[in-house]
């Protein structure tokens, strides 16, 4: 079965394939990478407290939102929005632009990732020196061809798969392969907080120190969380769409954050306070994962080995979200355009190479190159995308199926026999609501308070950040 195709649409075989194969696109880059390297530009604690606050106000409804949406059309985030309301396609094609944005530079890491398999099998970084891990880091993302290379594979890998169709590949992989990742990950995490000077680390990451609050800080933890559960650009739609009726929304709305939160914060314990440990500034960006956890495997039994594991089952991560990027633009093209699942596949995956390229040079040659405030290339590019395009696509998706779509409660007035007036509201059951909660059959006993959040809470939220940050 092909994930876009219009003619044959399958579903996922269980509920737990469907949420394995969310929480692959989900979890990625953005947890093992991403998350760690902005709580140690971000205050740390004050950054990660931030995050779970907007993670359950904004992250869960949204996520709810767009299964919804997807499971009640079937189709993908452009169908979507035009089945419900043709005037708003729109919206879903800026998804589509959010998405070949994001897989540009996504797959620019994916790569480094790809080139760390290769050096933990050689045995290139068997030792804790942050200064010589540091360097080895630098050397490798400066040079020019080596990063492009790798950034090439890593397409390829991620073209293969959305070629044949990716449903059944992910369904059967994911089930091993994400709890394989827990697995490794504790035991990751188990030797950085137990380093001698950890301690140091865990407290920076687990005590939030108001002051570092800023505009900018929460504007990050929003684009984090919009990134990190592949919101606001329709992934989830599409991913929905081929839900089965049956399947509990609300609870798959919550157990997927979980999951990717999950992840997210174990990859701040392994990394954070071994960063600490040995030294190495955790406001370091970007390098934070490469330089600090080849020297946590140093310290570790079998380290080479474990190494190794590791960076496979991370690229593992980066797959089953690279594919869910590409497959939203390649099933534009295909539903849109008429071409076919190949030729679209190809056509993009070589566009999308050939925007990485500035970004990947941004790290060497390129580097004096600054675009948005201040920023390099690949930076610029993911604060578009990530704290832009994103919270926008989510602040239209909370408009859409909260006033366009419609949610609404009634009113009921009832006068009592001592003629007193009574006033009562209750959920009107609208079709958005009815799919939410199987036609009022699943008991979901916060559709209130969920209605409250996509009406009005999520989107004037995410405006007031969005333009905080974005102009401050
Ligand atoms: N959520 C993915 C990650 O954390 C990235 C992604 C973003 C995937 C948006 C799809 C859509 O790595």
């Amino acid at each position: 079965m092909d994930i876009g195709s219009t003619q044959e649409r399958g579903q996922w075989g269980s509920k737990l394939g469907f949420i394995m194969a969310a929480a692959g696109s989900a979890v990625g880059l953005g947890n093992l990478w991403k998350f760690p390297f902005l709580a140690g530009q971000n205050g740390g604690g004050a950054f990660v407290l931030v995050y779970l606050v907007l993670l359950l106000l904004i992250g869960f409804t949204l996520m709810m939102a767009e299964i919804t949406i997807g499971r009640f059309t079937g189709l993908n985030a452009i169908g979507a929005y035009r089945k419900i309301k043709a005037s708003w396609a729109w919206v879903g094609s800026l998804g589509v632009l959010a998405g070949f944005l994001i897989l540009s530079f996504y797959s620019v890491i994916g790569g480094w990732i790809i080139a760390y398999i290769v050096k933990a099998a050689t045995g290139t970084f068997n030792t804790a020196d942050t200064k010589m891990l540091g360097d080895m880091f630098t050397n490798f993302i400066q040079s020019s061809g080596t990063p492009i290379f790798y950034h090439g594979l890593f397409m390829l890998m991620t073209l293969g798969i959305v070629i044949g169709g990716i449903q059944q590949g992910i369904e059967k992989y994911s089930k091993i392969l994400m709890p394989a990742l827990f697995g490794m990950m504790a035991l990751v995490v188990l030797r950085s907080v137990t380093l001698d000077g950890a301690m140091e680390g865990i407290k920076f990451f687990i005590t939030p120190d108001f002051s570092k609050i800023t505009g900018g800080v929460i504007l990050a933890a929003l684009g984090q969380v919009f990134f990190s559960l592949s919101l606001g650009m329709g992934c989830m739609i599409t991913y929905g769409s081929y839900l089965s009726k049956d399947t509990n929304i609300p609870e798959c709305s919550l157990i997927i954050p979980l999951i990717d939160t999950g992840v997210a914060v174990m990859a701040g314990f392994a990394i954070i306070p071994a960063a600490m440990a040995f030294n190495f500034p955790v406001d370091a960006g970007p390098s934070l994962l490469f330089i600090t956890l080849p020297a946590v495997f140093s310290k570790m039994p079998l380290g080479g080995l474990m190494g190794v594991i590791f960076f496979v089952l991370a690229l593992f991560a980066a797959v089953t979200s690279s594919i869910s990027l590409l497959e939203v633009c390649v099933s534009y093209v295909v539903d849109e355009w008429n071409w076919t699942r190949k030729k679209a596949t190809l056509i993009i995956s070589g566009l999308i190479f050939a925007a990485g390229i500035p970004c990947s040079l941004s790290q060497g040659p390129w580097s004096h190159i600054k675009l948005i405030k201040g920023k390099g290339i690949l930076d610029s590019v993911d604060f578009v995308a990530s704290n832009v395009l994103l919270p926008l696509g989510g602040i239209l998706l909370c408009v859409f199926i909260g006033w366009v779509w419609g949610l609404r409660r009634i009113q009921h007035i009832r006068k009592t026999e001592e003629g007193e007036t009574i006033i009562t509201w209750e959920l009107e059951y609208t079709d958005a609501l009815k799919e939410a909660t199987n036609d009022g059959k699943v008991n979901f006993p916060m559709a209130t308070i969920w209605v409250f959040l996509i009406k009005w809470l999520a989107p004037v939220a995410i405006t007031i950040v969005f333009f905080q940050g974005v102009f401050s």
